[in-house]
């Protein structure tokens, strides 16, 4: 913030000027005054009353001692006591103020300026009397050759020093008595229109101009003076020069004088202009320079004016033309032209196809042997024991053209070509121009196979459709990726359309692949043509040999394996069966299908034997070593007899029974047995011989079955026991205990009957012993009377609980072996 103070203090201060400072008083004096003096020239506004102090009158430095201005104390008035001159002083400074004797300042000081107005009375004065010139033949007309001058003191501005110049006489008046004319104002002096025409035929010797200078401008009043001019006239040195031939590059020290020229008139400035602007310059004397080292290459010539000017910078003539010629050196190495893209050829173009014209720019002087330039090509190099080359240039042109070798598509191919000037002389310079060339493909490669010929391929008639027969490989000469695509066709032998062909379209693998199905009666083989051609047009020779692959497929007649009656076979045996023994017989499932072969695979134990012809498995010998639960497995091979390769392999499953069991061949010859339920581990042997001798006769095995019942079915077994027996057990757990009559169907020697076998199911006890009387029970029905009947059921009741009792003191020995009630029951046929 601004203090307070300080804002009062810049007030204050204009104000207290404004009362110090009185306003300057300006007065007007006439130079050499002729009336009366003291003169009085202004009332000054000194301070009424103030009958103390006295006037001091103070002037500039200038005043002479003697001031001739006085202040009348009476009146104020400021007043001058004799006359005053301009020339000696135009002005004056005053100062008027009011003191006390010790200086103590009442009034003032007022500044009072005097001016003292001029008046006409100085004589102007040329600036000499004579003025000698030289005017050079050739000066333009109006062009001033000389600037008279001439002064006047009175004051400047004014008409009192307004000076103008004439000319009063010419002499001689030869040709014309105005030969020149002066330009009033400025004094400048040139030949008029009509001297400048009529200069040449002019006299040889000077000119004499009266001239004349006088003030109060164009008033006819005024002082004034003369001079003389002696104009003496000259021969014009001005001359056309000759073109000037500069070497480029010179070396010498600069600037280095080229030329003269010379304006022989008087007061000459000369000017130089180069087009375009160069290294050039003229000095006062009219000597002309270069300045520095020319490069032809730059600029080869340069047209120079020089001009002779007047003072006032105009031309006294035409101004000089001088032609700079630089001449060439050999300095410039011919240049390549730029390295641009490759350059392509398509391969296999004929000889003397133009590849490119090589133009190396030699910037000296064209047509002059510097910038001659001639072309060698320096690489590809021939290459050894080839003829011909595969480019050709022409060393004048710098045509490359394809030589005689063939091009194929490469890689590209970098051309050298050197280009010297000087026509190739020794001393020239060179530059290594260099061209690539891409010598790109053309379709001129079919693809082919890698292998024409397939070796038969054999193929099963069940092969599935969509299976993969062969692959085959083509391979393509070209190089571009269009060309090298293939199409895949099978031209013959796919009468029936089979077969098709698959590929990816990039790549030489098709894959040949089955369609339908095969058969072999319809087609037994093949011969498959495939033919391969290339996607693109081919130019030049059509597909070889090689575009041909041929596939022989062979059909192979399938014959299903041999089908047997079971998916696979069992048979429980007892440990104790004796060697020979048949097990069960092996059937085709269709009797009247071709005959088989069979033999076992893997019966590692040698327990066992197979009939080839008739399928029989018997025992070979017993079965020693086998334990009773055990399972023993072979595999059964059965061939066709016809085909031996058409073969089928059954498993073959043995179970082993505990010897002596229920079903122990202890009991074969009983026939007729009781089993347990639920059921025990028992069976009943059933023979198939009969005592019918026309059914019994002649040898092969039995074969039985049960009877088509439903119930007999699901509720019975049987099995085969050996060639001649069966064994006939349970398949439910629990059958109702009772008498059954089981028909089972035995089959002899394409013969066939029916067996009922009676069989007792009972409720055994722990020993699988029947838990109830059979002893006396009969198993055939008898013409019994009622009594009969009565009798022996009450003896049976005796006999039944004798059997108790007996049978219990005989459990009490623990003699399971030997049961004393186990009454064999027989079987009814
Ligand atoms: C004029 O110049 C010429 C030649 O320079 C000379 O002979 C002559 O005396 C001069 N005249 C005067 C008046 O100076
Ligand atoms: C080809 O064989 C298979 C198997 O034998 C069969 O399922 C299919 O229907 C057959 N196809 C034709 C077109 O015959
Ligand atoms: C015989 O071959 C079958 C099937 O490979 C196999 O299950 C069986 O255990 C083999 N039998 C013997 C005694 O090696
Ligand atoms: C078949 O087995 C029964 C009972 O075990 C026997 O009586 C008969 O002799 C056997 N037959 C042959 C050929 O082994």
């Amino acid at each position: 913030m601004v203090p307070a103070w300080l804002w009062l203090l810049c007030l204050s201060i204009p104000q207290a000027l404004s009362e110090a400072q009185l306003a300057e008083l300006h007065v007007e004096v006439p130079e050499n005054y002729g009336g009366k003096f003291p003169l009085y020239l202004t009332k000054l506004p000194l301070p009424r009353g103030e009958a103390e102090g006295k006037i001091v009158l103070s002037g500039n430095s200038g005043m002479a001692s003697e001031s001739p201005f006085a202040v009348d104390r009476e009146s104020g008035f400021l007043m001058v006591t004799r006359a005053l001159d301009r020339e000696e002083q135009p002005e004056y400074q005053l100062q008027v103020a009011l003191e006390t004797d010790d200086g103590r300042v009442l009034w003032g000081p007022q500044p009072v300026l005097v001016h003292v107005k001029d008046e006409n009375d100085q004589v102007p004065h040329f600036s000499q009397a004579i003025y000698s010139v030289r005017l050079s033949q050739g000066t333009r007309p109006g062009i001033p050759f000389l600037f008279l001058e001439a002064s006047d003191e009175d004051e400047p501005g004014t008409a009192n020093s307004d000076l103008r110049f004439h000319i009063l006489n010419q002499a001689p008046a030869q040709p014309f008595p105005d030969m020149f004319q002066l330009e009033p104002q400025l004094g400048a002096l040139a030949l008029s229109p009509k001297g400048s025409t009529s200069l040449d035929q002019a006299l040889e010797g000077p000119y004499q101009l009266l001239v004349q200078v006088k003030d109060m401008g164009d008033q006819a009043s005024g002082h004034q003076a003369t001079a003389t001019v002696n104009i003496s006239i000259v021969e014009s040195t001005w001359m056309p020069l000759e073109p000037i031939h500069l070497a480029e590059n010179l070396k010498v020290p600069y600037p280095h004088h080229i030329s003269q020229v010379r304006w022989s008139g008087e007061d000459v400035h000369y000017h130089l202009e180069s087009q375009p602007p160069g290294p050039f310059d003229v000095d006062t004397k009219g000597k002309l320079y270069v300045t520095m080292e020319l490069d032809r290459e730059s600029q080869a010539e340069y047209l120079l004016q020089v001009r002779a000017q007047n003072t006032h910078g105009e031309d006294y003539t035409e101004p000089l033309k001088l032609l700079v010629v630089v001449m060439d050196e050999n300095d410039n190495a011919p240049a390549c032209p730029p390295r641009g893209p490759p350059i392509r050829i398509p391969e296999l173009s004929p000889a003397g196809t133009e590849v490119t014209r090589l133009l190396a720019e030699d910037m000296d002087a064209p047509g002059s042997p510097n910038s001659h330039v001639v072309y060698r090509l320096l690489s590809p190099e021939p290459e050894e024991g080839t003829e011909g080359r595969a480019f050709e240039l022409d060393s004048a042109s710098g045509s490359v053209t394809l030589g005689a070798l063939p091009l194929h598509a490469s890689q590209d191919i970098p051309l050298q070509v050197l280009a010297v000037d000087l026509g190739g002389a020794e001393g020239g310079l060179s530059s290594t121009c260099e061209v690539t060339v891409t010598i790109t493909d053309i379709n001129d490669h079919a693809p082919e196979f890698t292998t024409s010929q397939i070796e038969p391929i054999s193929l099963p008639e069940d092969t599935e459709p969509g299976t993969l027969v062969a692959t085959l490989l083509a391979t393509d000469g070209d190089l571009e990726p269009a060309f090298r695509r293939m199409d895949f066709a099978i031209e013959a032998g796919d009468v029936d359309g089979a077969f098709g062909l698959k590929w990816e379209p990039d790549s030489g693998h098709v894959q040949l692949l089955l369609l339908k199905n095969l058969s072999y009666e319809t087609a037994p083989s093949y011969q498959l043509v495939v033919v391969v051609r290339s996607e693109a047009e081919l130019v030049g020779p059509g597909p070889g040999p090689g575009a041909t692959a041929t596939v022989t497929v062979l059909v192979e007649k399938v014959v299903p394996p041999p089908k047997l009656n079971q998916e696979s076979y069992e048979a429980s045996v007892p440990v104790s069966t004796p060697a020979g023994s048949l097990l069960l017989t092996i059937q085709p499932s269709d009797p009247m299908s071709s005959p088989l072969r069979f033999s076992l695979v893997n019966d590692s134990e040698g327990w066992l034997c197979i009939k080839e012809v008739s399928g029989e498995v018997h025992t070979a010998r017993p079965l020693q070593g086998a334990r009773p639960g055990d399972m023993y497995t072979v595999l059964v091979e059965a061939q066709d007899a016809g085909e031996p390769t058409l073969r089928t392999a059954v498993t073959l499953v043995i179970h082993f029974l505990k010897a002596g069991s229920a079903s122990a061949p202890a009991l074969p010859l009983v026939p007729t047995r009781h089993l347990c339920t639920p059921r025990k581990n028992h069976g009943v042997v059933v023979s198939g011989a009969s005592e019918d001798t026309d059914l019994a006769d002649g040898h092969g095995p039995y074969h039985f079955a049960l009877g088509p019942n439903p119930t007999v079915q699901r509720d019975w077994r049987i099995q085969a026991l050996n060639g001649s027996h069966a064994y006939l057990t349970l398949a439910l757990h629990w059958v109702e205990p009772r008498e059954y009559s089981v028909p089972v169907v035995v089959s002899h020697n394409n013969r066939m009957w029916q067996l009922l076998v009676r069989v007792i199911v009972c409720r055994c006890n722990a020993e699988g012993q029947c838990m109830r009387k059979v002893g006396r029970m009969k198993g055939m029905p008898t013409k019994l009377s009622a009594v009969g009947i009565l009798g022996g059921t009450l003896l049976a009741i005796g006999i039944f609980l004798v059997l108790i009792f007996t049978h219990l003191s005989l459990a009490r020995k623990k003699d399971p072996d030997q049961p004393a009630d186990s009454v064999p029951l027989k079987a009814a046929v």
